[in-house]
């Protein structure tokens, strides 16, 4: 198979997408910050059913780390990334340089609140959501894509996009897709490689213990002592807990019964320098 053409600046992608437009295709936007594993490509093959184009974006956005996170020595492999791409429906990978994205006028910022601001990811990473937000804006104005998909991983910025393209009538139509997972249960994460040989085998049990919790409750088990326990089997396999909590699956909100609404959990947690964050609803 040929090579997935790779471009880096804004008027080349849009370009691409001029022409695929004349030839009536449909377009559709996987943003990513590379180091791709086998959810990310998930993410592409599930869009590629839905669109004729997929562009795949590739780039590790500076605003949404604050100063004492991985930034630097986040994984950065695009050599890689295209290879990986070969085996799946990519027409277009954009991965452009930080001064394309942000020249050194650059001026805007989409603060959120909402879903952005429930005490959750944003309690821990304060300025997180502004960075996320401000970056997907762009991605999907310089795309104008038709349908764009996220992973259900990072779930409370699946709500807050949600929320973004409502607020700003962005049309561009957004796609979730599943949590893909190791056999033992742990989500995939670029991050994963951060983990030593001992804290890999230990990383399963925040699923483990999300999916307890969840059949304590189905079981008509009360909500706090449910995650109560939980929290124990997280801090017994050595884990430093940010959050486990209940939510309202869509507002985020917090949520005490079952009678309140569709529910999720949603857990952080320190595993040696590695954080994790996973999730699943309580169905
Ligand atoms: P990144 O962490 O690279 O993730 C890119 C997309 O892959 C996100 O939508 C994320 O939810 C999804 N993803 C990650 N792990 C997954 C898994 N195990 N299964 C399925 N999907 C998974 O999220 C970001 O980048 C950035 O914040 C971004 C949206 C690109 C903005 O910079």
């Amino acid at each position: 198979m040929t090579e997935v053409p790779v471009v880096t600046k804004v008027e080349e992608l849009r370009n691409f997408v001029r022409a695929k437009r004349l030839a009536g295709k449909s377009i559709g936007l996987t943003p990513t910050m590379g180091a791709l594993h086998a959810g990310h490509l998930s993410l592409v093959e599930i869009l590629s059913q839905h669109v004729d184009c997929v562009i795949v974006t590739i780039f590790v956005n500076p605003t949404q780390f604050s100063v004492n996170e991985d930034f630097g020595r986040y994984p950065r492999q695009l050599k890689e990334d295209i290879e990986k791409l070969l085996k799946v429906k990519a027409d277009l990978v954009f991965a452009p340089h930080v001064e394309e994205m942000y020249p050194s006028d650059f001026s805007t910022r989409v603060i959120m609140s909402g879903p952005a601001q429930v005490n959750l990811e944003d309690r821990f990473r304060p300025t997180h959501f502004e960075g996320v937000a401000t970056v997907v804006a762009k991605l999907l104005n310089q795309s104008q894509a038709d349908i764009a998909i996220f992973g259900e991983k990072d779930y409370q910025q699946l709500q807050v996009i949600r929320q973004l393209v409502r607020d700003l009538d962005i049309s561009t139509r957004i796609l979730a897709g599943p949590t893909l997972r190791e056999a033992d249960g742990l989500a995939l994460s670029s991050r994963n490689i951060y983990l030593s040989e001992d804290e890999r085998a230990k990383a399963p049990q925040l699923y483990l213990a999300l999916r307890s919790a969840v059949s304590q409750i189905l079981s008509g088990g009360d909500i706090s002592e449910a995650l109560k326990q939980s929290c124990e089997i997280i801090v017994n396999a050595g884990m430093k807990i940010d959050y486990l909590e209940a939510r309202h699956a869509e507002s985020l909100t917090p949520l005490r019964s079952m009678a309140e609404g569709p529910a999720r959990l949603l857990v952080a947690a320190h595993l040696g320098k590695t954080r994790l964050i996973d999730n699943i609803p309580v169905s």
